[in-house]
């Protein structure tokens, strides 16, 4: 197959939409949100912020702020036969599957008419965000025999899904660090999974819909999925020592290494470097540093001896084992980072929509007769 056509069924460097929302400069390795470059909202903003400036336009001022959280936080619970369903499915069901299935429940109790209407949208988006950390924490405490925590509405985003995960309140440099950790990823542009909400969007389906729609896409290890598979990588490499020929071996055969590599950054992602020195930081007072080591010598080797950088999910990995998150739940982090990046899209694709319709071009037989069949 051409490598001219690989590029075109993969739609690459295909625009389908005008936004306001992210814009990716793939050849300098910048990312934006609304304007603001990535370092300067890591560095300053809360998650709430971030998610208040994707969803609505602008950074809040105090007063929005304040409104913003205080509704967030009071619509984290779940009503008692989602929480009756995920303690049964707890111990059968993966994890991205159960967070699907919480959706789809929610939906099911919504009973409000589908229509396109932007305050019904927002509201639903808002409790798709606010509910989705309780279900993925609800979740991992019920398959390991613990009792769900509440969640509180007097803590951050970040520090109450800790909270509700771990039955203890983080102490605040834990929390920061999460909260640094939702919202390297919370936007990204036209990526597959915000792809697939806003086809689901554009035909004028329901919110909860086009977002299930980009978790059963974000779910796959070419997506969001490599961010676990980077973690089980270090963990069957034995030493530092044998990282560089534990990868050439992967690369022999032909394998994609998780965490590297993406279609839009000719360069290392931006957000790979912030997550490198917040890994490195949780490194220096962690039990396993080598854990550290060895994904610093992998990253190293890449970039020198096959020329492919980290994207996203390779640090990501990193900093989510050492605040202690199951590896299997890295998916899921990444998509409770990602609604309000999914919710965004979604509100901008409402607003000045059309039917997303691509086409293919059709190389197949022709001029069959069904007389001649066998
Ligand atoms: C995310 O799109 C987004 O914005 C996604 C994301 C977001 O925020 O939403 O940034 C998050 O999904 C990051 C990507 C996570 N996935 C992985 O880490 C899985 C491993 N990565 C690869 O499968 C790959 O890099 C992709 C899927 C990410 C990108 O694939 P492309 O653009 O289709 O590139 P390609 O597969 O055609 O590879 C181009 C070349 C190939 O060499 P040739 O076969 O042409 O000689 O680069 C090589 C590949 O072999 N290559 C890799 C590699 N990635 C690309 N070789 C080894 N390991 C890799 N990871």
């Amino acid at each position: 197959m051409s490598s001219e056509r690989i590029r075109r069924i993969g739609l690459e460097n295909v625009v389908m939409a005008d936004t306001e929302i992210t814009r990716i400069d793939g050849a300098a390795g910048r990312l934006i949100y609304r304007g603001y470059d990535i370092e300067d909202l890591a560095d300053n903003a809360s998650y709430e912020e971030v998610a208040y400036l994707l969803m609505f336009g602008a950074l809040p001022d105090e007063a929005e702020l304040a409104e913003f959280t205080a509704d967030l936080a009071s619509r984290r619970g779940l009503p008692g036969p989602l929480v009756a369903t995920i303690e049964e499915l707890a111990d059968q069901a993966a994890p991205m599957t159960m967070l699907r299935l919480g959706l789809l429940y929610l939906s099911a109790l919504d009973d409000r008419e589908d229509v396109d209407d932007r305050d019904l949208h927002v509201d639903r988006g808002m409790d798709i965000l606010a509910k989705v950390p309780t279900i993925l924490a609800y979740f991992d405490r019920f398959r390991n025999g613990r009792e769900p925590v509440e969640p509180r509405e007097d803590l951050g985003h970040a520090a109450n899904f800790l909270y509700m995960l771990n039955g203890e309140e983080p102490d605040e440099a834990t929390a920061d660090c999460l909260d640094t950790c939702l919202i390297l990823p919370a936007d990204h542009g036209i990526n597959a999974s915000t792809f697939t909400a806003r086809v689901v969007t554009s035909t004028q389906s329901d919110i909860y819909s086009a977002i299930v729609g980009a978790i059963s896409a974000i779910k796959g290890p070419l997506h969001g999925g490599a961010s676990g598979n980077v973690l089980r990588m270090f963990e069957e490499i034995e030493s530092p020592e044998t990282a560089g020929d534990y990868i050439e071996d992967m690369i022999d055969r032909g394998e994609r290494v998780p965490g590297f590599g993406h279609r839009v950054y000719e360069t290392v992602d931006p957000r790979a470097v912030i997550l490198r020195g917040i890994s490195e930081r949780l490194a220096s007072n962690a039990d396993d540093p080598a854990i550290y080591e060895i994904a610093h010598i992998i990253e190293v080797h890449m970039r020198n001896e096959v020329g492919i950088d980290t994207n996203l999910d390779y640090y990501s990995a990193v900093a989510y084992h050492y605040l202690g998150i199951p590896d299997d739940l890295f998916p899921l982090m990444f998509c409770q980072a990602r609604v309000a990046g999914w919710v965004a899209q979604a509100l901008e694709q409402y607003e000045d929509n059309r039917l997303i319709r691509p086409r293919a071009e059709y190389v197949g037989e022709e001029d069959l007769a069904y007389a001649d069949r066998n």
